[in-house]
């Protein structure tokens, strides 16, 4: 079965409006007999303990052989069999410590939690260097960078261009700055380029598709 009828017959809006597991069969193919670890941040449900887990159930169909492990900041009491549930945010950097402490490093990261912005920032930048090399790192729901309708205009700025009003980039500006990252310099020409400006994650990719931003590591 395609990931997209897995996704379907365990229910995960990933699979429907969002369309986002025909993007992400194009990547995870190559990995679907293989021992992997893959973490999803977002477990679902929100507040309520009894729901959500779609998704996790379809990367355990999806990846007979991978360790899965799924976090929500909630507590959830409709575990799955076979999937790994820990309760934290994904802000936290001594809880996220403790899954790298325990999983090591992970082949797939995928944010669904917050997508509220300091937030997902702050999960790439405690998680990226918990990401083997090579491995692939997705942020999904991008576009809550606009949403300050939502979000509030400290989280979010509908103006691509303009920072939050406390000044720090939207989730979006920081995707988006990585791809001057994977470009930055050449190998013959380093010392020409002022360090300052190379934020120092070593990124083979950043891909950009609706609402979906997917960021492969340098091997
Ligand atoms: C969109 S749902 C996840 C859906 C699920 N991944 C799926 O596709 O079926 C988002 C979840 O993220 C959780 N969440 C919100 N803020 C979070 C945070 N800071 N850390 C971890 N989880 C968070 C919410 O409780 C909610 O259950």
């Amino acid at each position: 079965m395609s990931l997209t009828d897995i996704g379907l017959k365990h229910g995960t809006d990933k699979a429907t409006h969002h369309g986002y597991t025909r993007i992400y069969e194009q990547y995870l193919k190559a990995l679907r007999a293989k021992p992997i670890t893959i973490l999803e941040l977002g477990w679902g449900g929100h507040e309520d303990p009894e729901s959500g887990g779609a998704s996790l159930a379809m990367w355990r169909e999806y990846f007979p052989k991978a360790t899965v492990v799924g976090i929500d900041v909630e507590p959830k009491a409709n575990r799955l069999e076979g999937v790994d549930f820990h309760q934290g945010s994904q802000a936290d950097p001594e809880f996220l410590k403790g899954l790298h402490d325990r999983y090591g490093d992970f082949d797939v990261i995928i944010d669904d939690a917050s997508h509220v912005s300091s937030l997902t920032i702050r999960a790439f930048e405690i998680l990226y260097p918990m990401l083997r090399p090579g491995g692939l790192y997705v942020c999904e729901d991008t576009h809550g960078a606009y949403h300050s309708h939502w979000y509030g205009a400290h989280e979010a700025n509908p103006d691509p261009d303009r920072p939050r009003s406390n000044g720090q980039p939207t989730m979006m500006q920081f995707f988006r700055r990585l791809a001057d990252e994977v470009n930055y310099h050449g190998p013959s020409d380093r010392e020409l380029f002022p360090k300052r400006y190379w934020l120092g994650y070593s990124l083979e990719s950043v891909h950009f598709y609706y609402n979906l931003t997917v960021i492969r590591k340098a091997e």
